[in-house]
């Protein structure tokens, strides 16, 4: 495909940027992407793969919310991180999910206070007040998840849980923008 042509957004994906763009609420737009009819064969065009760490390929952005397509390898999880001042809203999409969820202590202290498993048309919302989390591939293969943010987010700080009191800021980056590599 030429590099200067966008791939066709699918129509789920389309019908699910139009219901969102006129949402009044932020709950009905949660209630929007958890009942979207959205299959794999919709996120084709954005599935792209990283060698070192988990896809993340940049579906749609706008003033209001961005939608990003992560795609996950065997093995792949990501770092404990916040959000920024986004509430970020999972849709598992294929595979499966383990998402460990982390307090901050007044003491900078991280505690693990919940993991659930996020399964294909699961959703799973988060935001700084409720905590921060990890993702975890939680397949023998691969798993594809869209997360949502409102507003879109350029960068967020990741944990490390061996230094408890030194996270570092982490810019957006993407493996794909509109289906293009
Ligand atoms: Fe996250």
């Amino acid at each position: 495909m030429p590099t200067n042509v966008k791939p066709a957004v699918t129509s789920n994906i389309q019908k699910l940027i139009h219901l969102l763009l006129n949402s009044p609420s932020f709950e009905d737009s949660c209630e929007m992407i958890r009942t979207a009819e959205i299959s794999e064969r919709d996120v084709e065009p954005y599935r792209h793969f990283h060698a070192s760490s988990y896809g993340r390929n940049l579906v749609f952005t706008c003033e209001k919310f961005e939608i990003i397509l992560m795609c996950w390898r065997e093995g792949q999880e990501s770092a404990i991180h916040d959000h920024s001042q986004s509430d970020c809203i999972l849709r598992c999409i294929s595979g499966r999910f383990e998402e460990l969820v982390y307090t901050l202590e007044p003491s900078n202290k991280l505690r693990h206070v919940q993991s659930r498993i996020i399964e294909a048309g699961d959703i799973s919302y988060i935001n700084n007040d409720l905590g921060l989390h990890k993702i975890r591939n939680s397949v023998h293969g691969v798993s594809l998840a869209l997360h949502f943010y409102f507003p879109g987010i350029s960068q967020f700080q990741v944990f490390d849980e061996a230094e408890e009191n030194d996270p570092k800021v982490v810019h957006s980056t993407f493996t794909s923008r509109f289906g293009r590599l």
